[in-house]
């Protein structure tokens, strides 16, 4: 049976990804599209400027974009896919959620709140139950799921393989494409011949959602992993597809080739948009590359490599797909999640 889905903030950057995405998608079909009130009224074809790398489909182009009120989603839709700037996403998805929407979410609002579960399914499926929890305490009859940060989301499937040796602590450096700031984010004067050493709030989110994701659900709460993350962020003129620099120390003993296998070891699981392998890892030392490897798995893959031995552990080099893996796809996949675990 199809779920049919609505799309909040369905005229920007991940927007129209999930639009691509969900062309055909053997689980969902698109019932509504809503933007700001400036894109309110109008077709999307109109409303949307265009620029993933497939045509709109005919039925998506055809719908008028409505305002991002729980008025305006008709009662046939059973979930939503959000891609609001987190501003507005705060103020917007509470009140969708308590008309009674499951809103599977990519802004950065209430990740990290207690009764929120932040999932990477292939990593953390069971912080589903969180929404037990959430249910009870906000009284919803909807619900608010979140994928965490695109830049978290690269680095934490390869650290879930890493973790068999015991992860202590962990430094990253990223190489973050300019699509992760949205179509207006960063203007061609700022990026071209030029990297930019700062990206608002990255740094910390690195460094809080990837504890959530790594650490134990015990029924009412998420245990934190107790690892120490520090995180430096970038941005740089790629288009998409963020490339990071990972140093793990390590509890135990673990060579290359060990950490090489434990990554590749992470399963993926069996829904549609899950990769197999979920970990790609190169044996090339200048691999993964951006423009080569980010469209692994139609881009849901994780890349991996250039892992060598430091002396605390290991260090190595990662890359997925900004707004695919990292935020269209990662939402997806949690709708997915949704409906195969019974939650839609
Ligand atoms: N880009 C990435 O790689 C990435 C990755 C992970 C997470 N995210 C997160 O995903 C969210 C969306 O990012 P994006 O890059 O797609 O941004 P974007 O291109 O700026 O798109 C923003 C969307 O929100 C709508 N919107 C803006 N203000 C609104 C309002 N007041 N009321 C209702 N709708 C409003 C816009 O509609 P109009 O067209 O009508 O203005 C548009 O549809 C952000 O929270 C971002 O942090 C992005």
């Amino acid at each position: 049976m199809t779920t049919t889905v609505g799309i909040v903030g369905a005229t920007g950057a991940v927007g129209q990804r999930f639009v691509q995405m969900l062309e055909n998608h053997p689980f969902f079909e698109i019932g509504v599209v809503t933007a700001s009130d400036d894109s309110a009224g109008r077709p999307y074809r109109e409303a949307a400027k265009w620029r993933v790398n497939t045509p709109i489909p005919d039925d998506v182009g055809d719908l008028t974009v409505r305002a991002t009120d729980p008025d305006e989603i008709p009662d046939d839709v059973d979930l939503l896919f959000s891609s609001l700037p987190s501003s507005v996403a705060a103020e917007v998805e509470p009140p969708l959620c308590e008309a009674g929407f499951v809103v599977s979410s990519n802004s950065s609002n209430d990740r990290m709140a207690e009764d929120v579960p932040l999932v990477i399914p292939e990593i953390n499926a069971d912080h589903m139950g969180l929404l037990d929890v959430q249910r009870d305490e906000r009284g919803w009859d909807g619900a608010l799921i979140k994928n965490p940060n695109c830049s978290t989301i690269t680095m934490v499937p390869t650290l879930a393989g890493v973790d068999r040796f015991g992860i202590e602590s962990v430094h990253v450096a990223t190489l973050q494409a300019v699509s992760g700031a949205g179509y207006d984010g960063v203007t061609s004067m700022e990026i071209i011949d030029n990297a930019l050493p700062h990206i608002g709030g990255e740094e910390e989110k690195m460094e809080s959602e990837s504890r959530k994701l790594l650490g134990e659900f015990g029924g009412g709460e998420v245990r934190l992993h107790d690892m120490a993350v520090s995180a430096s962020c970038n941005r740089v003129a790629t288009l998409d597809g963020h490339l990071e620099n990972v140093w793990a120390d390590l509890a135990e003993d673990a060579t290359p080739a060990d950490v090489a296998e434990a990554m590749r070891e992470v399963p993926s699981i069996d829904l549609p948009s899950s990769p197999d392998p979920l970990v790609t890892v190169f044996e090339e030392p200048d691999r993964p590359q951006p423009r080569l490897d980010r469209m692994l798995g139609d881009g849901m893959g994780v890349a991996a490599g250039g892992i060598q031995a430091t002396p605390g552990g290991v260090k190595y080099n990662c890359l997925a797909h900004n707004t695919i893996r990292g935020a269209a796809g990662a939402s997806v996949l949690n709708g997915e999640l949704l409906v195969e675990d019974g939650w839609v």
